[in-house]
């Protein structure tokens, strides 16, 4: 088979795709999709602990041959901006086409879609206050894609149906409000962020600011503050302010965040992290209002997770002190139950000192079990 051109040979040609790790699950989870399917090979392009592109890297894989590259132009959790002009020069020197993710920038910084090497930029509406449900594959002239949507041949033959116009005319609206506003309206939410971030500093011993902190979207900041717990925060905070762990499509999906991950930040950075996003519509007294917020949370959670911690212990040394008693013969049982224990509670957070007591009983009881 090798070499021949068979119609089915072509059709199953298995892509080679470059992206960053970093990427948008809706970027992602489409690759994975392929790659099941055994349609494309992903290759991930390596990441610093700034979420930030390893251009040699980028060169070295361009290089070896690859057909589609795909970096988002900012990323959503950290706010990282990606150096899009130099990844399409790279792209442009290997002739390779350049899908750019430009969901969290456009709008917010400058993107020159005609000159830096952009094949396919894809935009969203609702990120830069256009209405929800409407976004925008732009290709550069002269590029073909197979459809995913058939029936009329609408957009020459890109994607058929009716168009949804009151989204559209939204959406170019809001395009032409952001290129009057956006510099303006950007520089201001920098400021408001980096107060809120300098106030969050000077209250909160130890907190971390996560992403390029030279490169970063204005309405982003995602801090962590290590050793509490984001969901022991989020709990406190919940119906004064809206922030969230991690990308808001993944809210509520108790994963580590994947963007973190790839940054290969210490555990306990991962688990304190919180996003805080800040829009054209932000006020300073809300800036003030947040960090009021979150400085009185703080010490709040410290405390609670102190104490929830202690009720585990507690609890855990009163089940071993009983089992001791009970099974006076089992001494042996007592090391890997006290193992567990120890093991087990350096993972819990504040909202699960009763699971704790749970846990060290269960283990207790099973490792009685087991031995008897
Ligand atoms: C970087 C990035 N890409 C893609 C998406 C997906 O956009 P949509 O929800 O409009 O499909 C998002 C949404 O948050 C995003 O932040």
């Amino acid at each position: 088979m090798d070499g021949i051109s068979t119609k089915q040979n072509v059709d199953k040609k298995v892509f080679k795709i470059a992206i960053l790790p970093t990427e948008h699950k809706a970027v992602l989870d489409t690759c994975s999709a392929l790659s099941q399917k055994g349609l494309a090979e992903i290759i991930f392009l390596k990441v610093d602990s700034q979420a930030q592109i390893d251009l040699d890297h980028l060169e070295k894989t361009c290089s070896k041959g690859i057909d589609l590259l795909s970096t988002m132009a900012a990323n959503n959790e950290v706010g990282t901006i990606y150096p899009i002009q130099q990844i399409g020069e790279i792209a442009q020197h290997y002739g390779i086409p350049f899908l750019c993710d430009g969901s969290q920038a456009v709008g917010k910084i400058p993107i020159n879609f005609s000159e830096w090497g952009i094949t396919f930029l894809a935009i969203s509406g609702h990120k830069f206050y256009a209405p929800k449900g409407i976004g925008a594959l732009v290709l550069r002239r002269g590029q073909r894609l197979k459809p995913l949507i058939y029936g009329g041949g609408h957009q020459r033959g890109t994607r058929s149906g009716t168009l949804n116009v009151p989204g559209i005319v939204g959406l170019g609206e809001a395009c032409r409000l952001r290129s009057r506003e956006m510099a303006e309206d950007e520089q201001r939410i920098a400021q408001q962020r980096d107060r809120l971030q300098s106030l969050l500093q000077s209250a909160i011993p130890h907190l971390v600011v996560n992403g390029d902190l030279q490169h970063r979207l204005a309405g982003n900041l995602h801090i962590s503050i290590p050793g509490i717990p984001n969901s022991a925060v989020i709990a406190r905070v919940r119906n004064q302010l809206a922030i969230s762990t991690g990308s808001a499509c993944s809210s509520g999906v108790e994963t580590p965040s994947h963007v973190l991950t790839a940054m290969k930040l210490p555990s306990e950075v991962i688990e304190g992290a919180l996003r805080i996003g800040l829009g054209k519509f932000t006020t300073d007294d809300e800036v003030e209002q947040a960090a009021d917020i979150l400085i009185s949370a703080y010490p709040i959670c410290t405390q609670r997770l102190k104490t929830h911690r202690l009720a585990g212990w507690t609890a855990a040394v009163s089940i071993q002190l009983y089992f001791l008693k009970t099974f006076p013969s089992r001494e042996t049982v007592a090391t890997p139950v006290y193992d567990f224990i120890f093991a087990s509670h350096g993972k819990l957070d504040d909202r699960i000192g009763i699971s704790g007591f749970l846990s060290s009983g269960c283990a207790t009881l099973s490792l009685c079990k087991l031995s008897a």
